[in-house]
């Protein structure tokens, strides 16, 4: 049999169309599924630019999609799996090599880059009719949710940036209270979705006043800044960076509070050089307050199960207004295209 998938020549720009390729192979896991819907992120846009992404072994062509929500059509007993159960598969597969993280399950702190990514570096993504998956690597959405459990790989990403906040705030007494999200795009918008469910005073910055973006936060509870850092306020415990943009990240390390814990989730093009900045003072604000500013990329098998039950946790009317177009396949170029009103972008398979 054959299915429509979108696929891409990696670092070829516009190389992508949809397709009629093979049902997936067995080799990818004992799990088949039909595709409900696949969110699309700036890595898909990247990879579709010819900036960014690998093919599997031996072929040009790489099926796009990292952000999957299928139904299980087949699924081996015992497997903890079964038919009609909706599941998200995961993106990264640990090195072959592997390493000390690899080797005990913590791919997303893959040491020697050797790891592979559905959809993204090395391996199929989940853009096509049919997918399939190991047990190990598919998570339940809850059938609560219906097509918005689509949500679940972005609040992994989330919920792995709070859960190292955690961590790392432990090292020592740890009562957070202030929170600061910089972009109110889906990772800031679900980073501060996460805060609320942690209690804290929430605020989230965005550049734009207009659009879904202030209701979405206003509606969380959280209050919306727009424009500088400034404007947000200081003496935040924990910020979430979901910018990406250099001089904006350099900035909000000068509103941490002391003990202030930092994660930069975002990435943007290199180019941005730093405005005069005095690092000297920027270093010792730091040393004087304790602070830590870490990265995270990726999940880990149990950030998709708490994004899962942070989903599940959330109104629903809100997730539903999180995501701001569904598209079809077959114009999946519109949903590729950055609109104004854009929060997430979904591309839609079958109906859920
Ligand atoms: C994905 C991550 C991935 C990263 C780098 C992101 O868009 O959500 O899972 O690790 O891109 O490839
Ligand atoms: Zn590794």
């Amino acid at each position: 049999m054959t299915m429509r998938a979108l696929t891409v020549r990696p670092l070829m720009p516009n190389s992508a169309a949809v397709v009629e390729v093979p049902d997936p192979d067995e080799a990818d896991g004992s799990i088949l599924c039909e595709t409900i819907a696949v969110g699309v992120d700036g890595t898909d846009n990247e990879i579709v630019e010819g900036k960014y992404g690998e093919p599997p072994a031996g072929r040009q062509e790489l099926i796009l999609g990292h952000e999957s929500l299928g139904r299980v059509l087949e699924a081996p007993p015992g497997s903890g799996f079964a038919p009609g159960d909706l599941v998200v598969g995961v993106v990264r597969r640990p090195d072959p090599f592997p390493c000390e993280s690899c080797a005990v399950g913590e791919w997303d702190m893959c040491r020697n880059g050797l790891y592979t990514e559905r959809g993204i570096k090395g391996r199929d993504g989940y853009i096509s009719e049919r997918f399939r998956i190991e047990p190990e690597f598919a998570v339940k959405a809850d059938p609560a949710l219906g097509r918005l459990g689509v949500l679940t790989e972005p609040s992994s990403v989330v919920a792995k940036a709070w859960e190292h906040v955690e961590r790392i705030g432990s090292r020592a007494r740890w009562e957070p209270r202030r929170a600061l999200v910089t972009g109110a795009g889906p990772l800031g918008l679900l980073g501060a979705l996460f805060g609320m469910q942690r209690a804290l005073d929430v605020h989230v910055l965005d550049v734009v006043a207009t659009g879904p973006k202030p209701d979405l936060v206003n509606k969380l509870g959280a209050t919306y800044h727009e424009g500088s850092v400034d404007a947000a306020g200081d003496g935040f415990d924990v910020v979430v960076e979901c910018t990406g943009v250099g001089p904006l990240v350099l900035h909000a390390i000068e509103h941490l509070a002391p003990d202030g814990v930092m994660c930069l989730t975002g990435i943007s093009p290199a180019g941005r050089t730093a405005p005069t900045l005095d690092v000297d003072a920027l270093n010792k604000q730091m040393v004087l307050n304790n602070n830590v500013v870490f990265g995270s990329v990726n999940a880990g098998l149990r950030h998709y199960q708490q994004g899962a039950l942070a989903l599940s946790r959330a109104d629903r009317s809100w997730l539903e207004a999180l995501v701001t177009r569904w598209v079809p396949l077959e114009r999946w170029p519109e949903a590729l295209e950055r609109r104004e009103d854009d929060v997430k972008t979904v591309i839609e398979i079958v109906a859920a």
